[in-house]
């Protein structure tokens, strides 16, 4: 497994390859990867010859009070668990190399109908951080593909927006959420937990499922299944942000005619805040 640290040497690596007739995949993550990681890993191998991961805590998508100088870096156990995939190269960039003119001089990507709501709500800033970063990526690597994971949904949709408005040729798959045995979606941020919130953390994904089961039975507005779904949340112990039913390609509000939706949930336990959603066909 290569270890590239630069676009220049990364180029050469890649243009080798392509040269060889390979597909290149590429897999963006901000490391201290787990199993959630490493499917998406598995699902970029299915697709291309050669397999990329960036590993990149990106900074522009953190908010003033978030977690960027404590994030979890991991680099070596990162690299023996890549090498391990087989991946062909791991990409682990400077500062200076993504944003080459500095961070207050970075072009600014915007989308105002998907940025805004939900997570952007609670996090401003944040998905101008990952769209403008993964456009970076993207045009440093110049992929055939690149994976993301459900887990991010309203994320998946920001990329998927920009890809498709900018004409970049990148195709983009989204690997379905990996959980633990106890149904929490797999998270970094999840060793932020200490052990009696982490025995709390379920809560969350059992409430997209109430919510979920409470809409195929029908009788009760989606309305008023958010609302006693928030008050579980809240008896469990945990502080939720937002849980709502949205257009599963839009985020705007649920259309009952139109499907599929999406039950999006974001709350605060501890230290953590936990993210998660549930497609409803
Ligand atoms: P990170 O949180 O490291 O996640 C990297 C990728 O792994 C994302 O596409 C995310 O959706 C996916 N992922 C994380 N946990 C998952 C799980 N339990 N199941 C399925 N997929 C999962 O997301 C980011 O980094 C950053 O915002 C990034 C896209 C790299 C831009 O900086």
């Amino acid at each position: 497994m290569q270890t590239l640290v630069s676009v220049g040497e990364l180029r050469t690596r890649l243009s080798a390859w392509r040269q060889g007739g390979a597909r290149i995949a590429l897999v963006p993550t901000m490391g201290n990867l787990h199993e959630g990681h490493l499917e998406l890993v598995r699902l970029a191998a299915r697709e291309a010859e050669r397999v990329v991961v960036s590993i990149f805590v990106n900074p522009t998508q953190f908010g003033p009070s978030e977690d960027f100088a404590s994030y979890p870096r991991t680099p070596e156990a990162d690299r023996a668990a890549l090498a391990a995939e087989g991946v062909d190269a791991v990409f682990l960039p400077e500062e200076a190399e993504v944003y080459p003119l500095g961070r207050s001089a970075a072009t600014q990507i915007r989308i105002p109908a998907l940025m805004d709501d939900l997570c952007g709500r609670g996090r401003p800033g944040h998905f101008e951080g990952v769209a403008t970063v993964v456009l970076r990526l993207l045009n440093m690597v110049g992929p055939d593909v690149a994976v993301f994971g459900q887990k991010d949904y309203q994320q998946q949709l920001v990329i998927r927006h920009l890809v498709r408005d900018l004409n970049v040729v990148t195709r983009i798959l989204v690997a379905p959420i990996s959980r633990e045995a106890d149904g929490l979606a797999r998270s970094s941020r999840n060793q932020y937990l200490d052990p009696g919130e982490r025995a709390r953390a379920p809560a969350l994904y059992a409430a997209l499922r109430t919510v979920a089961a409470g809409l195929a039975e029908g009788g009760q507005s989606a309305a008023a299944l958010c609302d006693a779904a928030m008050a579980g949340l809240q008896e469990a112990g945990l502080a939720p942000e937002y849980l709502e039913v949205r257009d599963a390609a839009t985020l705007a509000p649920a259309d009952p005619v139109r499907r599929p939706w999406v039950v999006l949930a974001a709350a605060r336990l501890g230290r953590a805040r936990l993210i998660d959603n549930l497609l409803i066909p």
